[in-house]
Parts: structure tokens; sequence; C-alpha cells
């Protein structure tokens, strides 16, 4: 298939690239590189020994990606561009709405001109709020997010069920990914934080080669086994595979269809302390302070469905996802 691939260069994009190429993909990349650079460019060729189609291109530019793209017959877009920052979202909202929601607006106006049925949207458990129940199937309620990136994503869920509504010969899958570390395991990719990292793995590795003294645990009152937040990590090379076999339903003509891609297993601040020490060898000092607001207590995916209609499961550890993440970010520092 010809595939344009949005947000190309991005941490997740990047990976996915990788393993649509493995299964001889052509990649038609776009990225405006606000959140990644070029160079991940090369990295993949490393990889997989091929070239993207790539345009430095932002996605609001309706005119230039119109221009873009209106010289390849694209049979699927993968739509991975949008800012992602939770804390960055509360203080610069309009900027989220702008960029993820004008920008997927605009995306949309052209594939409809280029005549493109098919979208897979990179989506997020954020979108369920305080789940009703874990584990969380995708029947589980929408929830009231606690940040104006979580709203981008619940709105532009509904943007793209309305748009296939109208058009039933579109076919729109949505994934809800969990959480995803990891790197590639070449440590040729992966992702770059940006500033004092928000996320938990990002942070542990920037303690663990002394950039940070010591990790603060956000609270350990929670109703989980130990107290800290139990969350559902997914490694980022399994996470892009999904993306390869969710293509197998936009082959079905699925019309609109809604899928968690998480392991289904939850693991605690504590657990990933623990298995990140154990797998690198590496102490990791931490302080347990209150709790983050906003935050919940546990979060993990029935990832069954995923299972059932595509064939996916996640192959990799919780002690793969330390490894390759230590492998890839200790030569960023
Ligand atoms: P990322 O920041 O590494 O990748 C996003 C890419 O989009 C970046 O390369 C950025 O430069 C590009 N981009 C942003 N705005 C753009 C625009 N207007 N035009 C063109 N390019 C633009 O983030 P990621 O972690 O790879 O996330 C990819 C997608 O998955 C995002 O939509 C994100 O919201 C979603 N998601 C991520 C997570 C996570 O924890 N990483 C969880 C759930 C969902
Ligand atoms: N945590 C700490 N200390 C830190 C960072 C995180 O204790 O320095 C804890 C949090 O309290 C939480 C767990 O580690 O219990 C995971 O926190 P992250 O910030 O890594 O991840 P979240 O589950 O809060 O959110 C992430 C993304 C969201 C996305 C969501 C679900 O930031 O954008 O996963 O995909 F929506």
């Amino acid at each position: 298939m010809n595939i344009l691939v949005t947000g190309a260069t991005g941490f997740i994009a990047s990976h996915t690239i990788v393993e649509l190429q493995n299964e001889n993909h052509t990649i038609i990349g776009i990225d405006n590189l606000c959140n990644s650079s070029a160079d991940t460019l090369d990295n993949i060729k490393k990889i997989t020994g091929k070239d993207i189609d790539f345009y430095e291109c932002d996605i609001r530019d309706t005119d230039k990606l119109k221009d873009v793209l209106s010289k390849y017959k694209i049979d699927c877009c993968i739509h991975f561009a949008g800012l992602k920052a939770v804390g960055e979202s509360v203080a610069k909202p309009v900027e989220y709405y702008d960029n993820n929601i004008a920008g997927t607006l605009s995306l949309l106006k052209v594939l409809k001109e280029i005549d493109c049925k098919n979208i897979i949207f990179s989506s997020s458990a954020t979108i369920y709020g305080t789940p009703a129940f874990v584990p969380i199937t995708e029947e589980c309620p929408k929830g009231i997010c606690t940040n104006p990136y979580g709203w981008t994503k619940h709105m532009i869920e509904q943007i793209l069920i309305d748009t296939q509504n109208a058009n039933k010969d579109m076919n729109v899958v949505i994934l809800r990914y969990f959480n995803p570390i990891g790197a590639h395991p070449s440590g040729l990719i992966g992702e770059k934080p940006n500033g004092i990292p928000n996320n938990l793995m990002p942070y542990i590795t920037q303690v663990a080669c002394g950039i940070r003294e010591k990790l603060f645990v956000y609270g350990n009152d929670y109703d989980t086994p130990d107290g800290t937040g139990v969350r559902d990590y997914i490694h980022v090379v399994d996470l892009a595979r999904g993306h390869v076999k969710a293509l197998a339903a936009i082959e079905k003509n699925c019309g609109v269809d809604i899928f968690n891609l998480g392991t289904g297993h939850g693991y605690s601040v504590l657990d990933v302390i623990n298995t990140f020490e154990k797998v690198n060898n590496i102490k990791i000092p931490y302080e347990i302070v209150a709790r983050r607001p906003g935050d919940i207590a546990s979060c993990y995916a029935d990832p069954e469905k995923a299972k059932r209609v595509f064939g996916w499961v996640a192959q990799y550890s919780l002690s793969d996802m330390c490894r390759d993440s230590w492998n890839y970010q200790h030569r960023l520092f």
C-alpha cells in the first residue's frame, strides 16, 4: 500500500514506518519538525535500508499539503501529527486546539480532495478519563478529560466518526494507545525528551544518567497493590506493529472501528523502578511526594478486541521496555 504518515519523524510514527517498510509498504511522510528532527529519516534508513518520500510541511497548511499529496495515490493515512504534552496543553490551550483539531480538519479536507478514504488515528487512553472499570474495554464510556490535550483526542475521535458517518465509503480506525515506552532495539530511534520530562520513563532515564538527582513518585496512597499508580506500559515496537495489523481492518471495510492498544498488564511506579534497576543494574533514588493533580489510580487495557479482529498481541515484556529505553536514551546525554 501507499501509506501517508503524518508526524512521520516523531517517536511512534518512526517506529511504525520501520514496521510498515518491513512489510513492503511505501511511505509518504509529512512533519513540520516542531517536536522531532529530520535525522530520524537517516536512522530509519539504517534500520530498513529503505527511503521514504518525506516533506517538511505543517498539516494546517492546506494548500501546501494538497500540492504535496496530489501527485500520489494514497491508500491509507496514518495520522500521528499532533502536540502531546499534557502540562503544556493546560498553559497553551489555543495552540493545542489549533494544532491538533485545525490540523486534523485541514488533513481531512485534503484527503477528501485526493480521494483517500482510509484513516488510522492515534488516540489515547486519556479519553476514558477516570475509567468506569478496569481492564478497560472499548465499550468503556468516554470520560471527562483533565486537560486540553485529552479533549483534542476526544473531539478528533468524534470529528472522524461524524466524517465517516457522512461518507460511508470511508474507513476510520481509532487506536487508543496506553503508555508507550521503550525504543527500537537497534538504539537508532526512540523518544527524545524535551525539557523536564512529564512522563515516568524519560524521567527515570534522566535520573539514571545523573541529570536529575531523584525521581518524585506521585503518591503511594492509591487503591493499588503497592499504593503507587498503575499503568499499562507498552513497548513502542509492539505499538508500531499494531498499526500494521490495523491495516487489515481497513482492508475489510470496517467503517468505524476502535481498538485499545495495550498489553493488558498493569504495572505500578515501583514495579517500573525495580525492573529498570534490575535490568540495567543502575540504582534509581526516589522520594514519595503528593499525588499529581489529574492522575488516576489505575489504567490498563483489555486488548482482546485487537487480538480477535486483527491478531495483534503485544510481545515485549516490561524488562524489554526498560532495557530498550535505556539503550536509546543514555546515548542522548
Ligand atoms: P511526537 O511528538 O514524537 O510525534 C508527533 C510528531 O508530529 C512530531 O514529529 C511533530 O513534529 C509532528 N507535528 C506536530 N504538529 C504538527 C503539525 N501541525 N504538522 C505536521 N507535523 C506536526 O509524539 P508521539 O509520542 O510519537 O505521538 C504520536 C501521536 O500519538 C500523537 O498524536 C500523540 O498525541 C499520540 N499519543 C501519544 C502517546 C504517548 O504517550 N507518546 C499516548 C497516546 C497517544
Ligand atoms: N509518575 C511519577 N513520577 C513522575 C512521572 C510519572 O510518579 O515523574 C507516575 C504518575 O503519577 C503515573 C505513572 O507514573 O502514576 C505514569 O505517568 P506518565 O506521566 O508516564 O503517564 P500518564 O499515564 O499520566 O499519561 C500518559 C501520557 C498521556 C496519555 C496517557 C495514556 O502522558 O498523554 O499516558 O496514554 F494520555
